[in-house]
């Protein structure tokens, strides 16, 4: 059985990549495809665990800026090691709401810490778990912002520590991840996040029918 494949989605917060991977994964099992999806922090007991400390401060006290970086990549790594490879090695492909990408633009963009120190942790919690294709949902991140507070009306949660950062820590974020995009235009497509859900479904699937399906 060949390898599956690994679709990531990335971008700046409310650009609709939850939304965006439900539905891909709709259309991959229409066509017969075993998809697992997958979403960071988290996916195992570990990383479900991690997740509470990074977003809730369940430890009883914030993590540092260094510690959440490694709390990232321990959840990102048990991840990969339970979940991601045993799937892709069986023929499933993977969808993943956020992958290493975001460590390096909040991490390394957004709050500061040298890029390239950013990768080369990336590289050693996922080995050779590198996606065959990176979806950037790109929006400006107001817009984002008022989509997420729109969906927080909903719900009793409070915005996580990370959601509650200043505009302009998530506009650094946003850049980031253009910059990710420029520098690896192999693996990233970028897609307007900020119109209609079926019109940015679209665009998805012609990008990973492009990538996947094309003929020849
Ligand atoms: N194209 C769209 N237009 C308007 N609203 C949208 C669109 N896509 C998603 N939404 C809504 O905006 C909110 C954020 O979308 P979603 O949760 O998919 O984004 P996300 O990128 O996963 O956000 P986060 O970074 O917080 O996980 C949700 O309430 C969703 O229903
Ligand atoms: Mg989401």
């Amino acid at each position: 059985m060949a390898r599956g494949r690994l679709i990531t989605f990335e971008g700046p917060e409310g650009g609709g990549k939850s939304t965006q991977a439900g539905m891909l994964i709709g259309r991959l099992e229409e066509r017969g495809l075993e998809v697992v999806y997958t979403r960071e922090p988290g996916g195992t007991k570990l990383g479900e665990a991690i997740r509470g400390i990074l977003q809730y401060n369940t430890a009883g006290e914030a993590p540092c800026a260094e510690s959440e970086v490694l709390l990232f990549e321990a959840s990102r790594a048990q991840l990969v090691r339970q979940v991601m490879l045993p799937a892709l090695e069986r023929g499933a492909w993977v969808v993943c709401d956020r992958f290493f990408d975001s460590t390096t633009a909040y991490q390394g963009f957004g709050r500061g810490f040298p890029v390239e120190m950013m990768e080369t942790l990336n590289q050693f919690a996922v080995g050779d778990a590198v996606p065959d294709l990176t979806i950037l949902l790109d929006i400006n991140v107001s817009l984002g912002m008022q989509r997420c507070a729109k969906r927080q009306a909903g719900h009793k949660q409070q915005y996580d520590r990370i959601e509650s950062e200043a505009l302009e820590f998530h506009e650094k974020v946003r850049q980031g991840y253009l910059e990710l995009a420029r520098r690896h235009p192999q693996r990233f497509r970028k897609v307007d996040g900020m119109r209609d859900v079926e019109a940015i479904a679209a665009d998805v699937w012609k990008v990973v029918s492009d990538v996947f399906f094309a003929e020849g």
